[in-house]
């Protein structure tokens, strides 16, 4: 085997290594730099479609002034190092005790007296992420937070990094020994893919996460986070949920309204509870045992029903069947037989699907679409899907797609379904 797995060597002279130590786009950096000025001038705090412009052409000012070798080093060494010490750092409570007093300047001495760690290593994890902005340093070995790292307080938000690093990336790091192994064939089997390989087990993800605690809750907690900040589908502006679902219900109370399969600990159907509390009938979350076994707090007009969504669907005729970020974890032979599930238990003419999901456009999908679907593959032999995707994957199921919705590009749409 040769440094690549393959064997493929560059055809021709080999490049002069020089290329490497220039910027990798000098000729650019003028434009880029007076789109930010010019963005930056007319930027308001509401304004979040001019902050995300202004975002990703600040990056795409760093990586035009990188030099390729400044760039390897930051993937390899610095991004790497990061995840590792914001990691131990959620692990051992240490942006608790930064945020403290309002996240006042603290010795790294001190913090790590705090958390019980050695000095030296806090110091050195703390120099890394200072290094990298994630801390500010206000003196020598003395430290205060920023926003980003005061946010490591909150649980929805923190899950990512242990959850990610103890329990999954394991899978992306060896995915190319586990490509060489199969001849760089798409992974299509959810029970023998990356993280199968480099986790020596045969669970499918859920369940690889739920037999190693404490990763099972804590991605449950970081779905939670996923979401935030994010348009959801039932804002006005999105779906309109009054006229699609609410007139045409069935107002009983005891029809079911909207079912939330798969829905985790319930943040989903609780923030719909919250926007709509006159929903008509019952609004019921299923998920597997564990995972309910989870739920904190969530208003008693919930029902909260263990369902293995691959096994008979109990709630039928409901008005609306909701799935959010379930199809993806699925290949299609998978999501076709779950699909099958709600299809049987739908009511001819009244009954919808909502699928709230990435559809992803032709050209320009956004890096978090992106890289979600990096993962979906590398742990779930899965995928985020296309428009043409989703519409053959549904045709196959029976179903037909009332209307696409969809707000922006990057946000998750609502494919709405009835039976074909
Ligand atoms: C990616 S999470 C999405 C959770 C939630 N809908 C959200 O968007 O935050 C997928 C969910 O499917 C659940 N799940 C996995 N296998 C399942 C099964 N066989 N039956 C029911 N739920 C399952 C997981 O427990 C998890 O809560």
């Amino acid at each position: 085997m040769s440094a690549q797995g393959n064997g493929i060597t560059l055809k021709g002279a080999p490049l002069d290594p020089s290329i490497a130590l220039k910027p990798c786009d000098y000729e650019s950096v003028g434009a880029h730099a007076e789109k930010i000025s010019k963005l930056a001038s007319s930027i308001s705090p509401e304004d979040d479609k001019t902050r995300l412009e202004l975002a990703e052409t600040a990056r795409k000012l760093v990586r035009a002034l990188e030099t390729p070798r400044e760039t390897m080093i930051k993937h390899c060494w610095a991004q790497t190092a990061t995840m590792a010490a914001l990691t131990v750092g959620v692990d051992m409570g240490l942006f608790n005790i930064m945020a403290e007093d309002g996240g006042k300047s603290k010795k790294s001495a001190d913090l790590a007296k705090a958390v019980g760690a050695d000095p030296t290593l806090v110091a050195r994890l703390l120099r890394h992420l200072g290094a990298m902005g994630y801390v500010e340093e206000t003196d020598v070995d003395e430290y205060k937070p920023t926003n980003f790292t005061k946010s490591l307080t909150i649980p929805i938000i923190y899950a990512g990094y242990p959850v990610l690093s103890g329990g999954l990336l394991s899978a992306n790091n060896l995915f190319h020994e586990y490509l060489r192994q199969n001849g760089y064939k798409t992974p299509t089997d959810l029970s023998d893919g990356a993280l199968q390989y480099a986790y020596k087990t045969k669970n499918n993800m859920f369940e690889h996460l739920q037999a190693n605690q404490p990763y099972g809750d804590l991605f449950n907690l970081h779905m939670g986070g996923y979401h935030q900040g994010r348009a959801s589908w039932m804002d006005a502006g999105f779906f309109p949920v009054q006229e699609r679902l609410i007139d045409g219900a069935d107002k009983s109370s005891s029809s079911p309204f909207l079912v939330d399969i798969g829905g985790s600990i319930g943040h989903d159907i609780q923030e719909f509870l919250h926007k709509y509390p006159s929903a008509p009938g019952r609004l019921v979350l299923q998920d597997l045992q564990p995972v309910l076994d989870k739920i904190t707090t969530l208003d008693s007009r919930i029902e909260v029903m263990t369902h293995n969504f691959l096994q008979e669907q109990p709630i039928k005729g409901s008005r609306a069947y909701y799935m959010h970020s379930v199809l993806h974890d699925w290949p299609d032979v998978e999501a076709l037989k779950i699909l099958a599930r709600v299809k049987e238990a739908m009511k001819p003419g009244y009954s919808k699907v909502l699928i709230n999901e990435n559809v992803i456009p032709p050209r320009n999908a956004t890096w978090e679409a992106t890289g979600l679907d990096i993962l979906m593959m590398t742990l779930l032999a899965s995928r985020e899907r296309t428009e043409q995707d989703w519409r053959h994957l549904l045709g196959e199921a029976g179903l037909k797609i009332t209307k696409i919705w969809t707000v922006a590009n990057g946000v998750e749409s609502l494919i709405e379904c009835e039976l074909a």
